[in-house]
Parts: C-alpha cells; sequence; structure tokens
C-alpha cells in the first residue's frame, strides 16, 4: 500500500483536472499543502479544487492578502493561503491563523515552509515540480484520513 499518488500533467488542463478528483474525495476539513517552485503551478491545482467544490467564479492567488476566504454551497468554507510574503512565521498568529485551522474548513497553503513552526502538521502534500512543457504532481499522505484519500485516488 503506497502512501502517495505521483502522475505526471502534461498540460494546464491536467493538473485541474486530478485537483478535481482529489476535490471529490475530500471531507472538507483537510489541511493541505502544496509545494514547488514559482510558477510550478500550485494556485492552478487549487483553482481546479475549488471549481470542484462548487466555486464559479475566479480563484485568484492571495499574494498580498495572504488568505483567500470562499464560502461555497452547502456550507463549506475553504481558506486558501499563500505565505510567499509572509516576513517571518510568527506573523501567522497575527493574522489569527488557529482561528483559520480550528473547525470544519478545507486550508489549502501555499508556501507552508514560510510559515514553518507555525502551522500543524497536514493531512496531505502537494508537490509540483517542472517536467519538460508539464509538471510532475506527488500527493502524499500525512495522516490517517490523508493515506485513506490516496487509496481512493489510486483506485
Ligand atoms: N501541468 C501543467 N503543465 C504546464 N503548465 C502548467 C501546468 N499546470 C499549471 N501550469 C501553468 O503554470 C503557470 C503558473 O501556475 P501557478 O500560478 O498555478 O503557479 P504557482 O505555483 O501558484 O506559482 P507561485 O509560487 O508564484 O504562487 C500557469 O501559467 C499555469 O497555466
Ligand atoms: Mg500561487
Amino acid at each position: 500500500m503506497s502512501n502517495y499518488y505521483q502522475r505526471v500533467l502534461p498540460d494546464e488542463s491536467e493538473t485541474l483536472e486530478v485537483a478535481g478528483r482529489l476535490a471529490a474525495e475530500l471531507a472538507g476539513e483537510e489541511l493541505i499543502f502544496l509545494r514547488g517552485e514559482l510558477g510550478a503551478g500550485k494556485t492552478t491545482f487549487c483553482r481546479g479544487l475549488i471549481r470542484r467544490l462548487g466555486h464559479a467564479g475566479a480563484v485568484k492567488s492571495p499574494t498580498f492578502t495572504l488568505v483567500e476566504p470562499y464560502v461555497l454551497e452547502g456550507g463549506l468554507e475553504v481558506f486558501h493561503f499563500d505565505l510567499y510574503r509572509l516576513g517571518d512565521p510568527s506573523e501567522l498568529e497575527y493574522i489569527g491563523i488557529d482561528d483559520y485551522l480550528e473547525g470544519r474548513h478545507l486550508c489549502l497553503v501555499e508556501w507552508p515552509e514560510r510559515g514553518e513552526g507555525f502551522l500543524p502538521a497536514c493531512d496531505l502534500q502537494v508537490t509540483l515540480e517542472l517536467a519538460g512543457d508539464g509538471r510532475r504532481l506527488t500527493i502524499e499522505a500525512n495522516s490517517e484520513h490523508g493515506e485513506q484519500i490516496i487509496q481512493r485516488l489510486s483506485r
């Protein structure tokens, strides 16, 4: 039994598609980290995920706002973070990170390494790497719940 899922994504549409497949397996209270260099496709992945959960509008990069909230049909709340411009991990305390992470929300965090020490362990870690003109996607489980999601995704 493998605790990761890996695929090559030849173009943007594939990133959106696989993110949508992952969205369909979520309970809506996961913490997901997204890693990869600038332009690797992290926001694209979040866009595919948030759209599949029912959001019809734009999914912009929360580069300057740090976090973008979404309230979806059925009351599901999603918080999309981009910590790239965080000056220091301790600033997460000032934006009230604990309030975001507690409770039944889905939290997506781009650049989690910038918040090291102030973020709890995630359920899933999504890594995107450049591979020719496309990307290599790896989704790793980091909790028991995350492992169940990987199993379902791999079927
Ligand atoms: N599988 C793919 N193959 C090729 N290009 C892709 C793929 N997935 C996404 N892209 C493209 O990569 C570019 C950058 O994507 P995106 O903004 O999602 O990156 P990011 O990782 O969020 O960057 P940042 O670190 O700046 O937030 C976009 O032009 C997008 O269309
Ligand atoms: Mg981004």
